[in-house]
């Protein structure tokens, strides 16, 4: 990986005579055409990303999309038309599928509090399953399948306690989370789907957290479904998926790599075939994150106590990573970044919080008025995780194809920002 790669995350942004390029296309160029702050995805990356899951894991295996890490229309067509399924986590997401015209993608859908009308959505729509997170859902399940007169497929999520070794606020997998059945509940939940006509068990779920680089946490949660699996005759009938689902890590330029999902495959793929298990994974970061950046304009530089601060018109609103999980993007000029740099800089944005910054300390050179900024691998819960606190329309998103460009969201109009909201 040299260094270019390293800092974005991917090949297709890469520096072409000291301007960023995004595949074709200049970065700058893009934010003159579409203004700023612009996410910029590249086509290329997301393509080359799934073909790695899918030539790691084969054909057999579901690759079910997370649209909570990007849920815009036309990547979740573009993902669609590459034979993906898609993991939901609301009824939104659901209706975003059926918006953006998908018909027959597998879906499984998890979710902590999943709530009736979503069920019944689902199990209409045809969900391959439900990963069930807790007894409570039992009867919400159990009720949608008689009302909609169908059986209620159930990947049963298993809390296993293994620590993702993450970030606290994605850490799913451990005793202490919230997520999944610890094992004595999940035992007495697979009595009440047997006893049931309409419940079905077809398989077991697991999700330890996101942003994971080791394939051992992986691997050990397998371990416990084996052991849990060998406990008793009826914690195996009928399985015929394990959903190891997503957080497959990627790099934030730091250094280490994407998780290698190619020894994840070939390490866990023959214990599944040996429980005549089919693979499911919930990428979603992995997909999109390093195909994605936030292109953001100096506003100016700004004297501070401690450092100076880079002042940019992108704020915490357009990505909140840094501010909430304290997550270290990548930053860099897109013009001439090799400039010497100007000591270190906290790049921040126009709101009125402390804690609204992009980067802290980073090495810069002494950019400019007018010039433009990357923040790297933006693409997973950056647009999908934007407010439009203080007032600030959302940005606009575009996606990049070799040489040409489209808008796949246009950037809030002020009378967006209050169009829900009744004058009286
Ligand atoms: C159940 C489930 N599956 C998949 C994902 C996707 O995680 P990532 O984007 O890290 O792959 C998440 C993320 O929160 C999740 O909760």
């Amino acid at each position: 990986m040299n260094q270019e790669t390293r800092i974005a995350g991917c090949s297709q942004f890469a520096w072409r005579d000291g301007e960023l390029h995004c595949e074709g296309l200049s970065l700058a160029n893009l934010a003159e055409q579409y203004g700023t702050p612009l996410y910029v995805y590249s086509k290329a990356a997301m393509v080359e990303r799934y073909q790695m899951l899918r030539q790691a894991f084969g054909p057999k295996a579901g690759i079910a999309y997370a649209i909570k890490s990007n849920s815009n229309l036309s990547l979740l067509r573009l993902f669609a038309e590459l034979g993906a399924g898609f993991d939901l986590v609301s009824l939104g997401e659901l209706r975003r599928i059926q918006a953006a015209g998908i018909k027959d993608a597998d879906m499984v859908f998890a979710g902590v509090a999943k709530q009736e009308q979503e069920l019944e959505a689902a199990l209409e729509a045809g969900i391959t399953f439900f990963n069930l997170e807790s007894q409570r859902e039992l009867a919400l399940l159990e009720a949608a399948g008689e009302r909609v007169g169908r059986s209620v497929p159930i990947a049963l999520r298993l809390n296993v306690d293994v620590d993702a070794e993450t970030h606290e606020y994605i850490s799913t997998g451990r005793r202490q989370d919230k997520f999944g059945l610890d094992l004595d509940s999940a035992s007495q939940a697979l009595r009440q789907i047997r006893d049931s006509k309409r419940l079905q068990l077809v398989g077991y779920h697991i999700h330890l957290g996101s942003q994971i680089r080791s394939t051992r946490p992986f691997l050990e949660a397998f371990s416990r479904v084996e052991e849990f699996m060998a406990a008793a005759p009826e914690h195996r009938e009928g399985l015929r998926y394990y959903d190891l689902g997503g957080g497959f890590g990627i790099a934030y330029g730091d250094g280490a790599g994407l998780l290698d999902v190619q020894a994840l495959a070939d390490q866990l793929l023959p214990r599944l075939e040996a429980h005549g298990l089919t693979a499911v994974l919930e990428p979603g970061r992995f997909l999109v994150g390093d195909a994605g950046i936030l292109l953001s304009r100096v506003l100016g530089r700004k004297p501070g106590g401690e450092r100076d601060f880079l002042l940019v018109d992108a704020a915490m609103n357009d990505l909140l990573r840094p501010s909430h999980y304290g997550a270290e993007h990548p930053v860099a000029a897109v013009s001439r970044p090799d400039r010497p740099p100007e000591g270190k800089v906290d790049v921040v944005g126009p709101i009125c919080e402390s804690g609204d910054f992009l980067a802290l300390g980073r090495s810069l050179p002494d950019m400019q008025e007018g010039e433009l900024l990357a923040v790297f691998s933006a693409g997973a819960y950056g647009a999908a995780m934007t407010l439009t606190y203080n007032s600030r329309p959302r940005p606009a998103e575009v996606l990049v194809d070799g040489e040409s460009s489209q808008l796949i969201r246009r950037r809030d109009s002020y009378p967006d920002l209050w169009a829900q909201e009744l004058d009286l």
